[in-house]
């Protein structure tokens, strides 16, 4: 498989066909993520794990991922606590961590970073997110559940509407996940934001330019009844020049049930990145979804695991390998064991 030995730093480095191969690799996966089988095909390998922003399930999405395969997992997590804190630069900590693993993930919160650290690395790099710039994984994660969700209902991609919801121009997952989308053609996509964090232009015209039927609003109600998926997005207070700024727009669009109901088609897939602001002045998707059937940030989050271990199987270059290094599970496997 082309991803054999690469860096993962955008998604422009995919193609459809390379992520059918993918995503084929991540369904493969479900026994080993669902512990109904053990593999041990990563036995002796190492994962960097390198946070350098917040992160929880990408982290450690990344970990279990790498662990389930067999592999272990060092893991360093804020910059103050890393010697780029005392002046180090990127290609310096490449050239040393990339000595201590065979894979290594990062998250830093400027843009381009991620890309500057694999020019130093001697092993495969995956971007986990680089400023308000890409954040590869989780798109093609979110690619794999809108698939899954559509085919749900009995949809194909092609029939995809889908509402984007929240501050679209600092939020890294729907920049990527648009360029993603731009490999389709004719589809409907809905930006809704408010106007000051609207869909920077760029990723407004790569939509365009693969012939999607592209609507921009600033109101939540024009922008759901058309949508079968909608994906909201955090307003990234971490991104804005003040927090007084960010304050602005905490709880601008709030979905709760009562939205739903009145504006939702029955049974519209939400997704989110999370972590979703469940403070009482933003509440952004409200716990009364929670037993929805149609939220499906949960199912996203275990989707992001398959996913995570697919592109590990695959830059390894393990992905057909997996069952010759399978035995049962010994433990007893979880509360719900038809999860999955
Ligand atoms: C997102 C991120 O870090 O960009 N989270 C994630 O990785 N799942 C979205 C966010 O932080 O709002």
């Amino acid at each position: 498989m082309i991803l054999k030995g690469q860096h993962v730093l955008s998604v422009k480095d995919f193609s459809l066909d390379l992520i059918h191969e993918l995503f084929a690799v991540a369904d493969n996966m479900r026994p080993y993520a669902t512990r109904q089988k053990v593999t041990r095909v990563l036995e002796g390998a190492i994962l960097g794990n390198m946070f350098f922003e917040p992160s929880t399930r990408t982290r450690v999405s990344f970990g279990c991922a790498f662990n389930l395969l067999g592999g272990e997992v060092r893991e360093t997590t804020g910059l103050s606590s890393s010697a780029l804190a005392k002046g180090e630069s990127l290609y310096d900590t490449a050239q040393v961590l990339s000595g201590y693993s065979d894979i290594i993930c990062m998250r830093h919160p400027d843009a381009g970073s991620v890309a500057e650290f694999a020019i130093g690395s001697r092993v495969p790099v995956i971007n986990g997110g680089d400023g308000p710039n890409e954040h590869p994984t989780q798109a093609l994660l979110d690619l794999f559940t809108i698939q899954k969700e559509l085919s749900r209902q009995g949809r194909d991609i092609q029939e995809l509407s889908l509402t984007m919801l929240g501050d679209l121009k600092h939020g890294r997952t729907v920049h990527s996940l648009c360029q993603l989308l731009s490999l389709y053609r004719g589809l409907k996509v809905q930006l809704v934001s408010p106007q000051a964090l609207a869909m920077p232009t760029q990723y407004v015209d790569i939509l365009e330019n693969a012939g999607h039927q592209v609507v921009v609003s600033d109101k939540l109600d024009e922008g759901l009844p058309s949508a079968n998926i909608i994906y909201q997005t955090r307003i990234q207070e971490e991104r804005f020049a003040t927090q007084a700024e960010a304050n602005r727009y905490r709880g601008y669009f709030r979905l709760n049930k009562q939205v739903y109901s009145e504006h939702c088609q029955p049974n519209a897939v939400i997704m989110h990145p999370l972590p979703r602001d469940s403070r009482n002045d933003a509440n952004e998707l409200d716990n009364d979804l929670n037993l929805e059937p149609g939220l499906a940030i949960f199912r996203q989050t275990d989707n992001g695991v398959l996913v995570r271990m697919a592109l590990f199987a695959c830059i390894l270059g393990v992905e057909d390998q997996l069952s010759k290094y399978e035995r049962p599970v010994n433990w007893f496997p979880g509360l719900d064991p038809l999860r999955g």
